[in-house]
């Protein structure tokens, strides 16, 4: 899809992220990298969040999904087998006049070199033909640096998954249908990063690769495979197919959004066409978020069939199918029409991934029978859903919608539009906001001191005690803190017995202030931002 415009309304969360530690250009001092961006004390703080909460849903609340944390460089086979070393690539040209190679889609459009955020035209010299250009960053490994020693930084976390799918199984006690997780940095040496963290060559990703049976299994144990449907699913089921499960986690995965701020408006599901979707994907979901410089892709929901695992097998020879004692069973006491349909279903689609993956005809045909016979032995490859989220994307989506600003005119008649960032309380950067009153009188110090030490154990606190209160208020809506707690004189008990030892606590987004007992405190500001 086309990406826009940059807009002014990019330029104001750009200018905000720098100003307020969300966001800075990598190697600043030395005039920045392009398509590389580190993320300052409220950035680093807000993506640990959004991880921290991705991770807990994904892994920690369900029964069927284990974790797992590779490394960044493997085995370069991993990733012949996994196609990117052939065509993990951007068609890109390159301009005979000003030397600037582009991909071949954008080529009318660059960053500004003052300005990267802001898209100017390319000159207009004449170009080469498109050529491919592989996104994958090499190394070596090891003190020899010729051809056997390439490796690739990774270009998604994926791939280990697949790799360790086997080790994973025997260890975690999981039976198809499961889940392994993973977070981490991937690397792609994209031609025109853009759109300032959109695009970048540094980032992280959110992957799971959720497994399930094939539906010809499914329907061996079951009788049935479920029909698609409509909305969430609800529970999972013994007879789902693909194409339920699929549906299933494209729900999650919104419900997630929703759950960490982002409204269902702002989302957008795009489904791929059959022209789009890559030869081994089933279907493919794009959820699209509504970025200020257009509707963008966040996160993609595929069903890929077997085509990883299948691969892996392969190509390092060890074998990927599991045992299952259900199928069979199952397998014996199907009546023969049926089981010869199962058969000769699952024998096709592995005839036709074999001879798609080059194996020759014949050969193919010898093996998709054998991995059709093995139904009966109850053994299959599974099949996979994979919902892969990007950390970075989601951050600035985060940031894009938190964005809001308010014109306020004081006293003397002066407007001041200053900028509220209202983050979802779970993934703010800061929760609380502790301020004494006044700095200068040791008492409210004390206290407020006191109070910051009770909260810290169970909130990300900040302390402040400079400036006004309205001043110090402002420094917190900026950074999206969703309450401040403020102890005063009420606090010390100077202005009544009643209100001793209870503070105020201000809400963000309605500016409300409410009387709290200290003692009350944690418990209410735990419940408000998990
Ligand atoms: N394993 C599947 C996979 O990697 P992808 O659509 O290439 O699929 C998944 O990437 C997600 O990773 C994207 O939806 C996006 O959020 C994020 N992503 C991909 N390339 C990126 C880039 N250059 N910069 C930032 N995020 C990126």
């Amino acid at each position: 899809m086309a990406e826009p415009r940059s807009n002014e309304l990019m330029e104001k969360i750009v200018s905000l992220c720098k100003r307020r530690g969300f966001i800075y250009q990598s190697s600043e001092i030395y005039g920045g990298i392009n398509g590389f961006w580190d993320y300052g004390p409220l950035g680093a703080e807000l993506k640990r969040n959004v991880k921290d909460l991705w991770w807990r849903h994904i892994v920690h609340h369900r029964d069927d999904v284990a974790g797992l944390e590779a490394t960044i460089i493997m085995s370069p086979r991993i990733w012949e087998a996994s196609g990117h070393v052939d065509t993990f690539s951007d068609p890109m040209i390159d301009c005979k006049t000003c030397k600037g190679r582009f991909r071949a889609d954008q080529a009318n459009e660059i960053p500004c070199p003052q300005k990267p955020s802001k898209m100017v035209s390319e000159c207009h010299g004449e170009k080469t033909e498109p050529r491919a250009f592989n996104l994958m960053f090499t190394t070596h490994v090891g003190p020899v640096q010729d051809d056997s020693s390439v490796a690739y930084l990774r270009p998604e976390t994926a791939q280990a998954i697949f790799a360790q799918f086997k080790n994973v199984l025997e260890t975690s006690r999981q039976k198809v249908p499961f889940g392994i997780a993973q977070v981490g940095k991937a690397f792609r040496n994209e031609v025109t990063p853009r759109n300032y963290t959109f695009r970048s060559r540094e980032f992280e990703q959110m992957e799971l690769e959720y497994f399930i049976k094939p539906d010809e299994v499914v329907e061996a144990i079951q009788g049935r495979v479920a029909p698609a449907g409509d909305g969430h699913p609800g529970e999972p089921q013994s007879d789902w197919g693909w194409q339920r499960w699929h549906k299933y986690w494209v729900e999650e995965r919104i419900r997630f959004y929703e759950s960490i701020g982002l409204p269902r408006t702002t989302l957008e599901e795009y489904w791929q066409t059959p022209e789009e979707l890559a030869h081994y994907a089933r279907a493919t979901v794009d959820i699209l978020f509504q970025f200020p410089f257009g509707t963008q892709e966040l996160e993609g929901i595929a069903a890929r069939s077997d085509f990883d695992l299948s691969q892996h097998a392969r190509c390092s020879g060890k074998p990927m199918a599991v045992f299952d004692e259900e199928l069979r069973t199952a397998w014996k006491d199907l009546e023969e029409p049926r089981r010869q349909a199962l058969w000769q279903r699952y024998h096709d689609a592995r005839y036709g991934y074999l001879t798609r993956s080059g194996v020759d005809p014949e050969a193919a045909a010898a093996m998709a029978k054998d991995d059709a016979d093995g139904l009966a032995k109850g053994n299959y490859v599974p099949h996979v859903i994979e919902p892969s989220a990007g950390v970075d994307r989601l951050i600035l989506a985060l940031i894009a919608n938190a964005f809001s600003e308010v014109s306020e005119t004081d006293a003397k008649g002066k407007t001041e539009t200053r900028v509220i960032m209202r983050f979802h309380p779970r993934v703010a950067p800061i929760k609380v906001g502790v301020l004494p009153l006044l700095r200068n009188k040791p008492e409210l110090v004390q206290k407020a001191k006191a109070v910051r030490d009770l909260l810290r154990p169970h909130l990300t606190v900040f302390y402040d005690d400079g400036g006004s209160i309205g001043r110090r208020y402002a420094r917190q809506d900026e950074a999206g803190t969703p309450f401040c707690v403020t102890v005063d004189f009420e606090t010390l008990g100077e202005k009544g017995p009643e209100l001793a030892d209870t503070v105020t606590v201000r809400e963000r987004d309605t500016a409300a202030q409410t009387r709290v007992p200290i003692a009350e405190l944690a418990a209410m500001l735990i419940a408000k931002t998990r």
